[in-house]
């Protein structure tokens, strides 16, 4: 399945997320655990998920190639830099999180600043392994149970999958940001699971909400939408004790069309026609990739009684709508 060279750069990922989490448990770490107790992270949960650190003074290169490693293979897998002949570690004074594929395989790492600073994450380069677009994180333990679930749980960051986690939910797996690839539509095409797309309730979480259902959609993949009013991410709620929202949050997923008819009226002035038309051409668009006549005539009811249009009228203008835009 793999080549010779995809096995090499496993092998010194795995050896270097060995690395990086004793680094974590030295004293050099002291900071970083700190920094993990603050987020709720346990010491099982830190071996659980591999965590680990990235000292500004100890060098992994040099650990690297007292193992034996040489610098190419170090280069080919971008743990290291050069730079006007210096060579750097890539990762430094960061925590380290360890990125797996479905195989188990260590493919890259994604590390955090401990003082917020700008990026927050650090990720790997892409490399022969590590494919920017190709990040389902968990996804090699939720292949596991999968089976014996009847939904996978769609996240933005893999703080909010190991928070989930904690409270016992584990068939979750992250984007690793808001952005939705061809690789995650294959992978959910083939899991034939119903979707549960939890992404954060910020705007741009709601966004990303509302672009990733309408492929999801297109796509005839079976998803329903968390629809989080909260403004935070479920690690944030899950850390101010509402698991019990959270939970619930999760079981009472909407259609992702109620969900689009929802969060755009928001925005819309009912006293302004142009606006409400608007609004009825967004809705429709996403209703028309919908062949299911019950699923539309539900949701044209429910878009009759939000704009106080009547029934038959919103019927004309969505049949006017669909041969106009086929
Ligand atoms: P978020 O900004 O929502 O991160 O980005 P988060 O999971 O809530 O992180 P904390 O709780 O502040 O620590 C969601 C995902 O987007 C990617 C990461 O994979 C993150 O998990 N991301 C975010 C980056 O790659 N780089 C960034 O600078 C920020
Ligand atoms: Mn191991
Ligand atoms: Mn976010
Ligand atoms: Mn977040
Ligand atoms: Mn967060």
């Amino acid at each position: 399945k793999y080549t010779p060279q995809q096995e090499k750069l496993f092998e010194i990922n795995e050896q270097a997320m060995h690395l990086f989490k004793t680094i974590l448990f030295s004293g050099e770490g002291v900071k970083a655990i700190e920094y993990l107790q603050t987020r709720n992270i346990a010491k099982s949960e830190i071996e659980y998920w591999d965590i680990g650190f990235a000292s500004k003074n100890i060098k992994l290169y040099d650990k690297l190639i007292a193992k034996g490693y040489q610098q190419k293979e170090l280069l080919a897998a971008e743990l290291i830099t050069i730079k006007d002949g210096k060579i750097y570690d890539y990762f430094f004074d960061r925590i380290v999180f360890p990125i797996k594929n479905e195989d188990g395989k260590v493919i890259g790492f994604s590390a955090r600043t401990l003082q917020d600073i700008t990026p927050k994450y650090v990720n790997s380069r892409e490399t022969i392994v590590f494919k920017k677009s190709e990040l389902a994180y968990n996804i090699n333990n939720v292949l596991k149970i999968i089976n014996m679930k009847k939904e996978l749980i769609v996240l933005e960051g893999f703080m909010d999958v190991i928070a989930l986690k904690r409270i016992g939910i584990d068939h979750a797996i992250a984007l690793m940001g808001t952005s939705l690839s061809e690789f995650h539509l294959r992978l959910f095409k083939q899991l034939k699971v119903t979707l549960k797309l939890f992404l954060d309730g910020d705007d741009p979480g709601i966004q990303a909400t509302i672009k990733i259902a309408k492929k999801l959609f297109q796509k005839n993949i079976k998803t329903l939408i968390v629809n989080n009013e909260t403004k935070n991410d479920p690690d944030e709620l899950i850390d101010q004790g509402k698991q019990e929202l959270v939970k619930e949050l999760i079981d009472k997923a909407i259609h992702p069309i109620k969900f689009v008819i929802e969060k755009l009226y928001e925005k819309v002035d009912p006293t302004n026609p142009d606006s409400l038309k608007a609004y009825l051409n967004e809705t429709f668009s996403f209703m028309q990739m919908s062949k299911d006549l019950i699923v539309n005539e539900t949701f044209l009811n429910e878009l009759a009684r939000r704009t106080e249009i009547d029934l038959e009228i919103i019927k004309k203008y969505y049949n006017e709508f669909t041969t106009s835009h086929h």
